[in-house]
């Protein structure tokens, strides 16, 4: 009896990113297909490092994610890896290994930098040979913001009429401006409402209609900004369009209040920074934890102010990254 194939092992490492225009709201649940177009710059050293390997020996698809074996997103997992499978046109089943160097399902986006890494992994084992393009389109059927992901730098995700027009690409690389990006971890509890699930009551919100008149006029604003590295400017769009994102949340049917008195506290913490000339900017995802944007002869004076902060759990320091590395390539 021949011996049952094992294809080669393949570890790729992705950072999440964080959107200065946010992408909420989907035309097509199913394709993952935005109501709008977004920009979000990708964050050097966070990340999420997944190997995957197929094998004729498993008989289902193995998923740990973490170290313990995953429940809840085996399913999702399960069904990208039948969207890769179909497209290699091969049955095998795959372990798949992810961590992640930060704290998950807190508004650090995990899922972005999840499935852009196990998108490019996986198509790699599979020596399945994708052009960018073409793997933002797929990563974002996992997971809208995984398209962003398998980008680097400063990051724009084109909305697209069709399922082959909806992808990423960057629009300024990882050295073109240094950003920096002060994380700051309230707490590491996790979210009770997911994104995927925030989505779909997006529509409910009386002012949904009124941002999507604006929105295309806002993404072409934010890209002329940081053309020019106007900082001022650009912390300013930046936190309004934070506003504005949850200020949808808030008014959608039921509500989605993500914030925490935390989160109010420190974002008028950096607002107080900014009146004693101190320029830094916050952005807020689905989640609790808060990005506060700044410039590099910022960075210590506002990190110091935050470390005085009693409600502070961890502060993760980052810059605009690259795109994904492939770590790995073990042949078998
Ligand atoms: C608020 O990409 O997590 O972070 O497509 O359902 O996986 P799914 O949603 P997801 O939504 C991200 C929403 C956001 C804004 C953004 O990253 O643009």
């Amino acid at each position: 009896m021949p011996n049952k194939i094992t294809l080669p092992k393949i570890t790729v490492q992705a950072s999440p990113d964080v959107a200065f225009i946010k992408y909420w709201g989907k035309k097509n649940e199913i394709e993952r297909i935005p109501e709008n177009g977004s920009i979000s710059m990708i964050l050097s050293g966070l990340h999420t490092t997944t190997t995957v390997e197929f094998s004729e020996k498993l008989s289902n698809d193995k998923i740990i994610i973490n170290g313990k074996t995953a429940d809840k997103e085996t399913k999702r997992v399960t069904e990208h890896l039948d969207r890769i499978r179909n497209l290699a046109r091969v049955t095998f089943k795959a372990r798949v290994v992810s961590e992640n160097n930060f704290p998950e399902s807190t508004g650090l986006s995990s899922s972005s930098s999840g499935f852009a890494a196990l998108t490019i992994a996986a198509t790699l084992a599979l020596a399945l040979d994708l052009s960018e393009p073409e793997l933002s389109i797929l990563a974002r059927q996992a997971s809208g913001s995984a398209c962003r992901c398998v980008c680097g730098g400063i990051v724009e995700w084109i909305r697209g009429e069709t399922s082959s027009n909806s992808y990423a690409q960057t629009i300024f690389p990882a050295d073109y401006w240094d950003l920096r990006d002060i994380v700051v971890v309230i707490n590491s509890e996790k979210k009770k409402i997911s994104s995927t699930a925030g989505h779909i009551t997006a529509r409910s919100s009386i002012f949904f209609e009124t941002r999507q008149k604006n929105i295309q006029d806002k993404i072409e604003k934010m890209k002329k900004i940081i053309a020019k590295k106007d900082f001022a400017s650009f912390g300013e769009l930046l936190e309004n369009e934070c506003l504005e994102f949850h200020s949808i949340l808030f008014t959608s049917q039921p509500p989605l209040i993500m914030w925490q008195a935390e989160t109010l506290a420190l974002f008028k913490e950096v607002m107080d920074m900014r009146n004693n000339g101190l320029p830094a900017y916050v952005t807020i995802n689905t989640g609790h934890n808060v990005h506060i944007i700044t410039l590099p002869k910022y960075q210590k004076d506002v990190m110091e102010k935050i470390k005085e902060l009693n409600f502070v759990k961890k502060i993760l320091l980052t810059k605009i990254g690259g795109k994904p590395v492939i770590l790995d390539e073990h042949l078998f």
